[in-house]
């Protein structure tokens, strides 16, 4: 049985990975902060209530405890700490402010920057020697770059080298795992992340995190101007890099299992999805036909197209990307399964649940 201590613990990648660690035996301390309303144990149990895990876990092995990740010892007792890492542990930095516009910089900068330097801190001067530390990383990390994205640490940049704050706090972030690798030995390693979509087996889909967003956005003008046909600027011959839930949460369990982990590694997928089948599928799934045009010029746009551009100020930035990525190091470890990728079937499934879950949380506030 391994220890794993995870912070951000109640995201939504972190809480799909804590389900399957205590499936298959291992010990989690859970880092979350307290919510509003809700103690972090609450919070907690309450996720994995609604990844549909919590019937069926053994949660002896889960221990919760609140943390604030900006301040010193993350605002914890020292015989807290001490408990925590008792025994050598594998810790995964999961915390991370997904904004990224220029509003919201030093909340970016702050908790994705300062949280990283304050989490190795205490990893440091805590944690036994043979213990690991775990970067959760993007692999948009590689900003505008156009050749392979090697597994290696990249320098930092300026913003005019990113999409932007977001990329570029998790690229600062990479770069000060690597300072403490270099200067105080910390046993550290960085797992780049492509966008985490939904479980490709059964569509089921419980995050709103990318094209997902952009779904939700044409979801509420197609319910507002329903049978309308509306061009966006999307580059359909460009791709996206979705890794469904259930591959990241096995790829991870298999770099907790391996003795050596290498430095960096993309868990990225190897065969990209054409945003011409994405749109495509909102077509079929909703009231609307979207037409996808690279060189669309904002002067020439009606006024619904103007509302839907502005709605995609982030995945805007992504609607012409066909990132590559090199996973040499990955497969050295990691063993991909027969039905680890994505295809046609399930981005359909994916998104028709997505959709059926907005219109059901309609229904429910209408009903209210
Ligand atoms: N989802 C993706 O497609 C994707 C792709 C590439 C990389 N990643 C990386 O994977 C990690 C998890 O992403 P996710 O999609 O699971 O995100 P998520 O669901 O938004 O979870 C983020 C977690 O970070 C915590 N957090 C945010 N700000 C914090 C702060 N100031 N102090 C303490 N905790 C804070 C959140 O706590 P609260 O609930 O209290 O806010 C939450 O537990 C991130 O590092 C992200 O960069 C994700």
């Amino acid at each position: 049985m391994k220890t794993i201590v995870v912070n951000g613990a109640n995201g939504y990648v972190a809480s799909n990975f804590i389900a399957r660690l205590l499936k298959t035996g291992n010990k989690v301390v859970a880092l979350v902060r307290p919510g509003y309303k809700h103690t972090p144990e609450e919070r907690m149990k309450s996720v994995l209530a609604d990844i549909g895990e919590s019937k069926t876990l053994n949660t002896q092995n889960l221990s919760v405890y609140p943390y604030s990740l900006l301040d010193k010892d993350f605002a914890m007792e020292k015989r807290s700490l001490k408990k925590v890492f008792r025994t050598n542990v594998d810790y995964f930095h999961f915390a991370a402010s997904l904004k990224y516009d220029e509003k919201s910089v030093d909340e970016i900068f702050s908790t994705n920057i300062e949280g990283v330097r304050n989490s190795i801190d205490i990893f440091l001067k805590y944690a036994s020697k043979k213990s690991r530390f775990f970067y959760i990383g993007t692999a948009y990390s590689c900003g505008k770059y156009n050749a392979v994205f090697e597994e290696k640490f990249y320098k930092n940049e300026p913003i005019s080298s990113f999409r932007n704050y977001y990329e570029l706090s998790k690229r600062y972030g990479e770069n000060i795992v690597r300072q403490s690798i270099e200067k105080s030995h910390l046993n550290g390693h960085v797992i780049r992340l492509s966008q985490v979509v939904g479980d490709h087996r059964t569509g089921i889909t419980k995050t709103d995190y990318g094209i997902f967003d952009f779904s939700k956005r044409v979801y509420k003008l197609a319910s507002r101007y329903p049978n309308e046909v509306v061009r966006v600027k999307v580059d359909p011959d460009s791709t996206q890099n979705l890794i469904p839930i259930g591959t990241v949460v096995n790829y991870l369990l298999q770099a907790v299992q391996a003795e050596t982990a290498p430095r960096i590694m993309n868990l990225v997928a190897r065969r990209s999805i054409r945003n011409e089948q994405i749109i495509n599928t909102l077509n079929e799934v909703l009231p609307i036909t979207l037409i996808p045009q690279r060189n669309l010029n904002r002067d020439s746009m009606n006024a619904l197209e103007r509302l839907i551009s502005i709605g995609m100020s982030f995945t805007g930035s992504y609607t012409e990307t066909n990132l590559k990525f090199d996973t040499s190091r990955r497969d050295e470890v990691i063993q991909p399964g027969k039905d680890d990728e994505l295809n046609d079937k399930s981005v359909y499934a994916m998104l028709e649940y997505f959709v059926g879950m907005l219109s059901a949380q309609k229904r429910k506030t209408a009903a209210a």
